[in-house]
């Protein structure tokens, strides 16, 4: 079995936005395609990145196995760029166990306690950054949902957002270019504001140690994890917990749901059913501003050496390389007409019509497969709801120059806009 450097080509002067300066990392991969193919090595930072992008190497990706193809470690290695090791080590909840059933039942109920906030600090009429709305309503519905008593509201809610601000996961793939300056400095930015952090769930937790706080809201379940340990090791390892957890949410959420805003406000025949109540078109809304926000790279750490099928033929990708894809080199151009924002592509979670695609996988939201995101249904009950609250109070116009561009660095995840994002609103 041939090795991927025996027959692919090798993408020459191509790099990853960590390993070299790249004005815009999704291009540099679109170029290194035009010129290649669909199938082709790129060498960065000392590692080898099989990039697939054919019908057969897409479906072949998706069907990798973790225990030889692992997504877990594919995250670790990219997400430990901005996140200081013991955020990762020895965690008992893991962002995975977030959504049962009755979890999500409670998440929107704090997401609706988080629009009430939302609606009091809007007030009447003024001039508010989308994204910045999306991102603090987040926050608030997160921690209330996840954090201990206290951490929504107030000054430990402010302390905490400022602190995950810093110590936000998503930079490692939103400004990829940065992480050079984050390890030059040992992560002392991201370290003092794990420090903060732990010491407002600190003292959150005595609160809820105090009120003999129990119950199956997810923080009494994290607390419970760690009931049988000593004091500080208890303490410590509840607020790593809840910190992973959190910035897990931080990373597509919030940036989805205002890309959501901005479609409907510039759709407003599509707002104004939306608003009268449509959540079906809600719901396909979300999924169709996802899909073109799309700025993910998907990809998995071999962890043994893994035979692949890339659509020409098969190679034995050895342990230690990255296989990968790039959602917006496919979303949006594998069929004609795939660049326009239509959300009535979308029937329940899947593509109504997949006939002319060569393959349904090669477009998506929310993944497919083994790992695809066990966080969709919730996701999109959150931004339907938060769509049709916010659009159903205010009047929104927008104030920005040109449909917001996502930020040119970024390669993973839902698209951050580049520029200030500013809208004018009044009460209807
Ligand atoms: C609009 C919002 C979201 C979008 C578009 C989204 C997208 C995705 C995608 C595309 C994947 C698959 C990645 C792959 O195959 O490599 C994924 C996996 C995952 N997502 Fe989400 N996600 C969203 C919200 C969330 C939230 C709020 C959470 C949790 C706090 C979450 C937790 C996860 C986890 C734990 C996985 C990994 C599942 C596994 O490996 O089996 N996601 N997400």
């Amino acid at each position: 079995m041939p090795s991927p450097l025996d027959v692919l080509p090798v993408a020459g002067g191509v790099g990853l936005p960590w390993d070299i300066a790249v004005d815009d990392a999704v291009a540099a991969i679109a170029g290194a395609r035009e010129r290649h193919g669909d199938t082709f090595v790129v060498d960065s930072g000392g590692g080898h990145y099989l990039f697939t992008f054919s019908p057969t190497g897409v479906e072949s990706f998706y069907s990798l196995a973790e225990e030889t193809a692992s997504k877990g470690v594919a995250d670790f290695l990219m997400l430990r760029r901005k996140l200081p090791e013991e955020v990762f080590a020895g965690r008992r909840l893991l962002p995975s166990s977030l959504f049962r059933r009755d979890d999500v039942t409670s998440y929107l109920a704090n997401l609706d306690r988080a629009l009430d906030a939302t609606e009091i600090e809007l007030g009447e009429g003024g001039t508010v950054d989308l994204f910045a709305l999306t991102r603090r309503l987040g926050h608030r519905m997160g921690l209330a949902s996840w954090a201990g008593p206290g951490c929504a509201d107030g000054e430990a809610f402010e302390r905490l957002v400022r602190a995950f601000d810093v110590l936000d996961g998503s930079d490692a793939f939103v400004h990829p270019d940065a992480m050079a300056a984050v390890a030059a400095s040992g992560m002392r930015a991201e370290r003092a504001a794990l420090e903060e952090i732990a010491e407002v769930i600190e003292d959150s937790l005595r609160q809820h140690d105090s009120t003999l706080g129990t119950g199956d809201r997810l923080f009494s379940r994290i607390v419970s994890a760690w009931a049988s340990e000593a004091p500080d090791v208890r303490t410590r390892g509840i607020a790593m917990d809840v910190a992973l957890i959190h910035i897990a949410s931080m990373s597509n959420l919030m940036a989805a749901l205002g890309w959501a805003l901005v479609d409907l406000i510039v759709h407003p025949d599509q707002l104004d059913i939306v608003v009268a109540g449509d959540r079906e078109l809600a719901t396909r809304c979300a999924l169709e501003s996802t899909r073109l926000a799309q700025r993910s790279i998907m990809a998995r750490a071999v962890l043994e050496s893994v035979v692949f099928d890339t659509g020409a033929g098969l190679v034995e990708v050895p342990k230690g390389w990255i296989i990968a894809t790039l959602l917006p080199l496919l979303n949006t151009s594998v069929a004609a007409g795939l660049e326009e924002w239509d959300p009535r592509r979308w029937h329940r979670h899947r593509l109504a019509d997949t006939h002319a695609l060569p393959s349904p996988m090669l477009v998506t939201a929310f993944g497919h497969g083994r790992h695809s995101c066990p966080a969709q249904p919730f996701s999109l009950a959150a931004m339907t709801m938060a769509m049709t609250r916010l659009l159903g109070r205010y009047d929104m116009t927008p104030a920005w120059n040109g449909y917001p561009r996502p930020v040119p660095a970024q390669i993973g995840g839902v698209a951050r806009a580049a520029d200030p994002c500013p809208v004018g609103y009044t009460v209807r």
